[in-house]
């Protein structure tokens, strides 16, 4: 049991291993959030007048402003005294309303309910409360749903506001989740970057005001990743209290803290309201995506590895969740848009004798695509580069050994398509105004059912004219023009249906979804892609940074990592193909380069390389991931280790990312192993107990020049 009622509904325990989270019903029917944190041992015999306290000063009508302006709301509404960050805005008439909901019961669920078209979190633990509120006026209803994943310190938001009215209402803001933090002093960390510099940790102090994260470019984006950490100040990797926050949706998103006068600190999360006006007709309810609530008493990285399992254990649905990925080769890096089949015969001849096993073909094959200007929506085969179709493309790849993968961008348009001459109308945009290209592209209007069938006619006429295991779903622009209303979050609906329609017609395709590199990388689309495309900066000094930070809270058997070619395309810089390897090892792994024309010594190091990741898959995969002190921490390395669950093994991944001379000895400290247990390690003739190499720490040896990397298996030795 997960989901305590106290006192007949006065107050609301969720339990999980480590934590507590409480709601409780204040005076006159005010939710109220009484306490996140550390395990409470309530064993159900406290009174709900003895916690009352953690509700702040109860009302009196004298001063009904000042308990609305400090009150510690579970879910915030405006208009009567709550002057912060809130989460619903209701326009029933004239205007937006004041808006009072109060307390009308509530249910338990022994399952986690399904999302109507939205990606969610699903298993056998699930238990889900869900407390039912009652506008004081208004014919509507707000359900706060909690679905509890005990083993992974996970709590699992969604809210539907259901109009129970006879007349139609609109929703111009309907954010997921709220939590209220007493005063205290934290941190706030996210995520940004930009393209090709994905997902940079960022940590700062939690002041006065508010501090958000947001996108309003249609997409999660690589700016700002729809996730968001509140760390205890005293938190740090290893140890100290970390909530993380994490939405499960792939467009808009608002995500920030709020100080208020009295030190409490709100944190909110849910669906961007620029321009989100939903209409909810009599007897509709609208559901909003998702929040995961993540606890932590182990830091950051312990915040990092219950991401991993949850999303590992229950969000993944993709049947190649636990199975080893093919090895493939990914042709954009070694031609880009200048190939054919013979080309792509070659490589794949060359790639099988390697041991690659599938070979993807990406942009350029459809239309009369040489360049990205053109022929997007014209899911055709280019007959000058693929004589024949793809069927004899395919069927030449197999004849060689190897799978067969494709590229597709099904959301966009070129202006010069036969697609766009046909249906102008079919993108987004503002009637009266053009709509900027990027790229020299469009977007289709997939919140349009008619579009939407088109594409996916065309993706299965694609899909079932050859043997194709494989799609990159690619997706390279920002939406704009949009207009006000419903478009936003029906377009990311209608993507979330189309992978649904994909992946239940063709349940043994291995979908990867990928945004201009890693620009959706969120758990909305891993709900539907078992793997997403990190970046497109494929430099491994650079990836390092970009594998890192996506870890923090996604699982490395998601994170797209290829070996490409040096000196690298984006950054100029030359690695050692050894190292490049060990870098890819961190996700799903594969090539981009051009097979045929590297040196014989680097095809013979593939063949090496695909040797590890067989040997090491499964631990990185599966294991628990442990960051160790890296750049950011001013040391001239990145290091992690990934130990698996029982402790029987563990690999280190060290690279040298800079060289200074005359440093002091380089000494690193292992984590994660079992105390109890000695591990035999790889490179070198040595056994030594797990305490020794966590606290004595070991020196790394073999990696002293500029990107050399080392990879260290330790092993339980089995009379330890
Ligand atoms: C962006 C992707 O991230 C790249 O890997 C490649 O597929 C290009 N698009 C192709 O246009």
């Amino acid at each position: 049991m997960a989901v305590f009622v106290c006192e007949d509904g006065k107050y609301f325990q969720i339990d999980t291993k480590k934590s507590t989270y409480l709601i409780g019903v204040a005076p006159g029917g005010f939710l109220g959030h009484m306490y996140y944190g550390e395990k409470l041992r309530l064993d159900g015999g406290v009174r709900y007048d003895d916690l009352s306290y953690l509700l702040g000063e109860p009302l009196t009508d004298r001063h009904k402003v000042n308990f609305e302006d400090s009150f510690p709301w579970e879910y915030g509404m405006p208009g009567y005294g709550d002057f912060r960050e809130h989460c619903l805005e209701i326009e029933a008439g004239e205007g937006k309303e004041s808006l009072e909901f109060c307390y009308a019961g509530y249910e338990l669920l022994p399952e986690k309910p399904d999302l109507q078209g939205l990606p969610a979190l699903f298993g056998e633990d699930g238990e889900t409360l869900v407390i039912r509120l009652r506008e004081r006026k208004l014919p509507v209803t707000v359900e706060l749903v909690y679905s509890v994943f005990e083993e992974e310190d996970a709590i699992v938001k969604s809210v539907r506001v259901r109009n129970e009215g006879d007349a139609a209402c609109h929703l111009t803001r309907a954010l997921t989740s709220q939590v209220e933090f007493p005063p205290g002093d934290y941190d706030l960390i996210t995520l940004h970057g930009a393209w090709g510099r994905e997902r940079e940790p960022y940590r700062r102090g939690i002041g006065w005001g508010e501090q958000s994260i947001s996108s309003i470019r249609g997409v999660s984006s690589h700016q700002a990743n729809p996730f968001m950490a509140v760390a205890r100040r005293d938190a740090d990797e290893e140890k100290g209290i970390v909530y993380g926050m994490n939405f499960v949706y792939s467009g808009n998103f608002l995500a920030g803290t709020q100080t208020s006068p009295s030190g409490y600190v709100r944190a909110v999360m849910g669906i961007h309201p620029y321009q989100f006006r939903w209409k909810l007709e009599a007897g509709e309810c609208f559901v909003t995506p998702e929040a995961v609530h993540i606890f932590s008493d182990e830091g950051i990285g312990g915040m990092s590895r219950r991401f991993h399992d949850l999303y590992r254990g229950h969000l993944i649905r993709s049947p190649y969740r636990d199975k080893e990925r093919p090895v493939l080769i990914n042709n954009w890096e070694a031609t880009y848009f200048d190939f054919d089949t013979e080309k792509l015969w070659d490589i794949a001849e060359r790639a099988g004798e390697c041991g690659i096993e599938m070979l993807v073909m990406d942009d350029g094959w459809f239309g009369h695509r040489e360049d990205d200007t053109s022929s997007l929506g014209d899911w055709t085969p280019n007959e000058e580069k693929l004589p024949g179709g793809l069927k004899r493309l395919v069927d030449g790849v197999k004849e060689r050994g190897l799978s067969f993968g494709i590229w597709m961008e099904p959301e966009m348009v070129s202006p010069d398509s036969d697609l766009y001459r046909e249906h102008p109308d079919w993108i987004i945009g503002q009637a009266g105004r053009d709509t900027s290209k990027s790229r020299e592209q469009y977007v289709l209007d997939f919140s349009r059912r008619e579009v939407r069938d088109e594409i996916y006619r065309r993706i299965c006429r694609v899909l079932e004219s050859a043997d194709i295991s494989y799609v990159k779903w690619d997706m390279n622009r920002a939406l704009t023009n949009v207009p006000e209303g419903e478009v936003y979050h029906r377009y990311v609906l209608g993507v979330y249906d189309l992978q649904n329609r994909l992946t239940t017609d063709f349940p043994d395709l291995l979908l990867e979804n990928c945004s201009s590199g890693g620009g959706r990388f969120d758990p909305g689309m891993l709900y539907y892609s078992p793997q997403i495309w990190c970046s497109d900066d494929t430099d491994a000094i650079e990836r390092l940074r970009i594998q890192r930070g996506t870890a923090m809270v996604y699982p490395l058997s998601t994170m797209g990592a290829h070996v490409s070619d040096c000196p690298n395309h984006a950054t100029g810089r030359t690695v050692p193909f050894a190292s490049r390897g060990d870098v890819a090892l961190a996700g799903t792994f594969g090539y981009e380069l051009d097979v045929t024309a590297i040196a014989e010594e680097e095809r013979q190091a593939i063949r090496t390389q695909i040797e590890d990741y067989r040997k090491y898959h499964r631990l990185i995969s599966q294991g628990d991931y442990y960051r160790l002190p890296s750049q950011a921490e001013g040391r001239d390395y990145d290091c992690y280790m990934v130990v698996s669950r029982d402790k029987s093994e563990a690999l280190v991944s060290f690279v040298r990312t800079a060289v200074r001379l005359c440093c002091p000895g380089e000494r690193i400290y292992l984590r994660g192993l079992s105390e109890e247990k000695s591990y035999r390690l790889s490179d070198r003739d040595a056994v030594l107990p797990g305490s020794v190499l966590m606290r004595a720490g070991l020196e790394v040896e073999g990696a002293e020049c500029e990107y050399q990397s080392k990879l260290i298996y330790l092993r339980e030795q089995a009379d330890s």
